[in-house]
């Protein structure tokens, strides 16, 4: 059995913290010694609205759970309010050592009904929304050597949703994002990390048909929190998490089939070939695009 894991010291941003996912995580790193900043816009599931009450009302709840917290109404989809937020955690709290990005809203829409107003709306909240508060806070955990960052992507992203493509693809920019800082952050001690949970929320309520009872927001909580932690070694991964299920999902590359005699192969040379090309076995998980031009450096080899 693992020590138990706290958050004495610790600093943490948990971007839509005001209900759903983002105010279990509030609540656990609350309770575990984080100080916390609640941010939470406060509008509807479509991004429309605003209130501060989401955001105060759990602040009010880590509070009364005897931990520390302060509130942040910013938006997470403008650059200001990405730094606003940042600003917040460091004018409270002196340092930012942890950011869970999980503000979100969905503006679902077949692909041929969709409109760039749509596709724009999702983008900026949450894929900017990544980037306006992971940037200015990665530059703090660079400089102070430590950092843990964890990004809430969606199986939407990863495996593709009916009416989903902007958020699909969002999500997807996340993955790359995530992937990115944690290459870049590795000798700063900074990690990062991506999660596709499955929750009822108010998000996904009407959604999740039979499944609805078996998948609470908490059972999602204790993978991001050890994510969020100092034990964690784990970084550029991705984790699946839901119903009490906790597992990974990995981009992969299979060895392929190589055209070797002399010039490109024609058209039906690949039609030939389709099925070695298509084929996992014996896949490896590159851990990032130099590692995978290596990896062809050396099958180029022999
Ligand atoms: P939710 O709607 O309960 O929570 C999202 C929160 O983000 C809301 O409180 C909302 O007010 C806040 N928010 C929206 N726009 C904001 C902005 N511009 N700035 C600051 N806060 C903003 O939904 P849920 O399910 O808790 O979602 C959390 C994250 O998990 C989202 O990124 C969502 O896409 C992702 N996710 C959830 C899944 C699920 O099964 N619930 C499945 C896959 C991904």
């Amino acid at each position: 059995m693992s020590e138990p894991i706290t958050f004495d010291g610790r600093v943490a941003i948990v971007t839509g913290a005001g209900g759903g996912l983002g105010r279990t995580y509030a609540l656990e790193l609350g309770r575990r010694g984080a100080r916390v900043v609640v941010n939470d816009l406060g509008g509807a599931v479509d991004g429309t609205g605003a209130s501060s009450s989401a955001a105060d009302q759990v602040v009010t709840e880590i509070e009364e759970a005897g931990g520390e917290a302060v509130a942040s109404y910013d938006s997470v989809s403008t650059e200001e309010g990405g730094a606003e937020i940042v600003q917040t955690a460091v004018d409270a709290f002196g340092k930012v050592d942890i950011v869970v990005s999980n503000a979100g809203i969905l503006r679902d829409k077949s692909f041929a009904n969709m409109t760039m107003a749509e596709v724009d709306a999702v983008l900026d909240v949450h894929l900017k929304g990544g980037f306006n508060v992971s940037m200015p806070a990665f530059r703090l955990m660079k400089e102070q050597g430590y950092g843990r960052l964890v990004f809430a992507t969606s199986g939407s992203g990863l495996f593709g949703n009916f009416g989903q493509a902007n958020y699909a693809a969002a999500k997807m920019g996340l993955v790359g994002l995530s992937n990115a800082i944690a290459i870049e952050g590795a000798k700063y001690d900074v990690k990062s990390n991506a999660i596709a949970p499955i929750a009822r929320t108010r998000m996904t309520e009407d959604l999740l048909g039979p499944l609805v009872e078996m998948v609470s927001p908490e059972l999602v909580t204790p993978l991001v929190v050890y994510l969020c932690s100092e034990d964690n070694p784990h970084t550029h991964q991705i984790f699946t998490v839901g119903g009490g299920r906790y597992g990974r999902v990995f981009i992969g590359t299979n060895n392929g089939w190589f055209a070797r005699d002399g010039g490109p192969p024609s058209v039906e040379d690949v039609a030939d070939h389709i099925d070695e090309i298509r084929d996992i076995a014996g896949y490896v998980v590159p851990g990032s695009s130099t590692e995978e031009i290596m990896l062809l450096g050396q099958m180029l080899a022999g």
